[in-house]
């Protein structure tokens, strides 16, 4: 039931600060006077300490959900200490990478269904690994078939184009990895203060989605191009190859997700005063770096969309002129959550205005069983 919208895209995108709040429900503790503020994620409470101990946590899932992973890498890696590492789990079974019994092996997947994710699944049980389950899917052969994990609790999904799943997805793994941190002292007060920012989170979300019309207007503008390009790094690394392939599979245009860092190793060579290139410069630790991108795209005569927080227009856009996203500043880990419902918002816009099937896009389907 599409209710008041159009699409199931529009709808699903809209839903996000209900779906992150089911997603949270039950697993966040407020803490009081003498207890801490702290995560209980019933599925892998009792694999906790065996998580702790692995010598290695490897991500593995197809599409957004291995982009939902790559958003969650930075923060699980601060958290727990442990190297994280990603594969697109077609990639891991045609290399059959190493996977060893010390390993904790985390499946993220919407469906549970995904064919590739699953014979991943079954090459790293037959290697001894620790198998967690990220799944929206309640009984899904990922569910069932992974030693312990984490429901999403999204709600069901519709639109082939993923989008509250992945926010939901992003969510869970930040919780994963505060759960997994939750044995150390010294960064009790960084915890914390996510905690703050998750409960905050379905709110901001709220805010960022009156983007609406101003992501229309910026798909009016954008109607007839042949290509977009996503710069982002850090944190939002994952938001660039996010928004990117939402653009591509349902919009039809050419998108490309590119780290930002890599701009002078061959990108650079794209830019003219043609292609639009949207650049995610939101305040982090990142934020100088991606001021520098900035001017260098300028120096070229880019055509600039920049993401950035409240209040920066002004001071992302010296020497040159560029259009602003202008996003409310969430903890940086979570900021990945905000940063992508502008461009799940522009990707729906352009397909609409393009003439394309929102909810069914050509020669895709929801849940790709097949090799
Ligand atoms: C569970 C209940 C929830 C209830 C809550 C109350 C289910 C599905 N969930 O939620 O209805 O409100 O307790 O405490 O009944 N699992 C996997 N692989 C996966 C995903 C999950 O093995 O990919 C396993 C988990 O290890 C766990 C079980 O499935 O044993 C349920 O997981 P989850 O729904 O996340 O647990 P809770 O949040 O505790
Ligand atoms: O169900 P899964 O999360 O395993 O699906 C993985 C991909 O097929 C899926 O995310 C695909 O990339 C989406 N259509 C993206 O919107």
């Amino acid at each position: 039931n599409k209710g008041k919208y159009e699409h199931y895209m529009q709808k699903e995108i809209h839903e996000q600060p209900e779906s992150l709040k089911t997603t949270m429900r039950g697993r966040l503790i407020r803490g009081g006077s003498c207890k801490a503020k702290s995560v209980l994620l019933g599925g892998i409470k009792d694999h906790l300490k065996t998580i702790r101990r692995s010598r290695r946590i490897v991500f593995i899932g197809c599409g957004t959900s291995y982009n939902a992973a790559l958003a969650a890498r930075p923060i699980l890696e601060e958290l727990s200490g442990i190297p994280v590492t990603m594969e697109i789990a077609s990639d891991l079974v045609d290399r059959q990478g190493p996977i060893y019994r010390e390993d904790t092996t985390v499946f993220v997947s919407q469906s549970g269904e995904t064919a590739d994710t699953l014979q991943a699944l079954e090459y790293a049980l037959e290697n001894g690994a620790l198998c967690v389950g990220i799944t929206n899917t309640v009984g899904s052969a990922i569910a069932r078939n992974t030693h312990c994990g984490v429901h999403i609790n999204a709600g069901c999904e519709i639109g082939v184009a993923s989008t509250k799943a992945y926010t939901s997805q992003i969510v869970v793994m930040a919780m994963l990895a505060l759960a997994i941190g939750d044995d150390t002292i010294s960064s009790q007060a960084r915890r914390e203060a996510i905690i703050d920012g998750l409960f905050d989170l379905p709110k901001t979300v709220k805010e960022v989605l009156k983007l609406d019309q101003e992501m229309k207007d910026l798909a009016q503008l954008l109607i007839a191009e042949q290509s977009l390009l996503v710069f982002g790094r850090g944190y939002n690394y994952a938001t660039a190859l996010e928004g990117a392939l939402k653009v591509k599979e349902v919009a039809l245009m050419h998108s490309e997700g590119i780290l930002a860092g890599e701009m002078k190793h061959g990108p650079l060579a794209l830019v003219d005063e043609t292609l639009p290139i949207v650049v995610i410069a939101t305040r982090d630790a990142c934020f100088s770096k991606q001021q520098s991108v900035i001017q260098q795209l300028h120096a070229r005569k880019g055509r600039l969309i920049v993401m950035c927080t409240k209040g920066d227009a002004a001071s992302v856009c010296v020497g040159g002129s560029c259009r602003v996203i202008e996003v409310p500043q969430v903890e940086d880990c979570l900021q990945p959550v905000i940063n992508i419902v502008p461009l799940q918002l522009l990707a729906y816009h352009l397909t609409v205005l393009r003439g394309y099937n929102v909810d069914q896009p050509r020669n895709l389907a929801k849940s790709v069983t097949t090799q």
